[in-house]
């Protein structure tokens, strides 16, 4: 793993990190590295139908409008959607349960991430199984296409299958370095801040381009078991979050109690798994688009 290589730099180099802007929204530049990396491994076919689906403001580029979902969750159009970027346990479960958890703050059910993307998966896949529907379906395939990808994105940050009480992080007050954060908006930014500053010469793609590189020598015994869903569905959200908060309960909270300061000991050890969690999101949406947009097969019913 590269992290070992870079052991040797000084701890005075990571006080430099961060007074990094917050204005982006996990988080934009988390977004467009899971969304820039499936773009690399889409179809022929599957990455046709994106294009066409994308809108012009995209140029193209399916990690240009990736934060879309997030843009538009509090604007009165959209709020209905806010509730779907997450799904959250019950306390202190490190488990998820569709069932149990599936559900807004309301109680009503199948309400959460991993409905979406089954939502949107079927939204998807039911107008591109003859082409001709495409033209017909009664939804906004664009829009299902920005969220489904956004929305695979937000499943692998573990803390978007946070704790309730918290709500995924987000009221666990911390000092990240000097900086009064929460936790939440420390696995949805600051650690890919302070990695883009601290290895990343502050650039997004060379740091994709490093994920990129591990995926093809580091993870590849991993990447083809990334790629499979059980019964030939063609989503599979479930297994993800019950990765997302087996990793939150290891990882995003372990020594992180309200108030406490976290700084090098906890970036070096966690950015790892915030850059697995990347690649297995983008590789993960582009073997999902591959099978909407290339052949039809099972679908998942939430
Ligand atoms: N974002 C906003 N509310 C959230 C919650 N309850 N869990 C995770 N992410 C969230
Ligand atoms: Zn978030
Ligand atoms: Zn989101």
């Amino acid at each position: 793993m590269y992290v070992s290589g870079l052991w040797w730099i000084g701890r005075a180099h990571f006080f430099l990190l961060l007074l990094v802007p917050g204005i982006l929204g996990w988080g934009d530049e988390g977004h467009y590295a899971t969304c820039k990396i499936a773009q690399g491994y889409l179809t022929e076919e599957a990455l046709a139908a994106v294009k066409r689906l994308l809108p012009e403001s995209a140029g193209g580029d399916l990690a240009a409008v990736c934060s879309w979902p997030d843009d538009v969750r509090r604007t009165p159009n959209y709020r209905w959607s806010a509730g779907l970027h997450f799904v959250n346990p019950p306390d202190f479960q490190c488990n998820y349960n569709y069932s149990r958890d599936c559900h807004d703050s309301a109680g009503n059910k199948d309400r959460c991430v991993s409905a979406a993307i089954y939502n949107y998966t079927l939204q998807l896949s039911t107008a591109y199984r003859n082409d001709s529907s495409v033209l017909e379906s009664k939804y906004n395939l664009t829009e299902a296409l920005l969220f489904l990808s956004h929305f695979i994105g937000d499943i692998h940050q573990p803390l978007h299958v946070g704790f309730v009480g918290d709500k995924g992080g987000n009221s666990i007050v911390v000092y990240w370095y000097q900086n009064k954060t929460n936790l939440h908006r420390v696995w949805d930014d600051m650690i890919i801040y302070s990695a883009l500053n601290t290895f990343y010469d502050s650039d997004l793609t060379t740091m994709i381009q490093s994920i990129q590189r591990n995926i093809t020598d580091g993870w590849l015994n991993e990447v083809s078991s990334w790629r499979t869903c059980p019964n030939n569905y063609i989503a599979c959200p479930d297994p993800y979050a019950s990765e997302s908060i087996s990793l939150a309960c290891k990882y995003a909270y372990k020594n992180a109690t309200p108030g406490s300061t976290l700084g090098d000991d906890y970036f070096l050890t966690r950015l790892p798994i915030v850059e697995k969690r990347l690649a297995q999101g983008g590789i993960r949406l582009a073997a999902t688009l591959n099978r909407i947009f290339t052949h039809p097969s099972k679908i998942a019913v939430a």
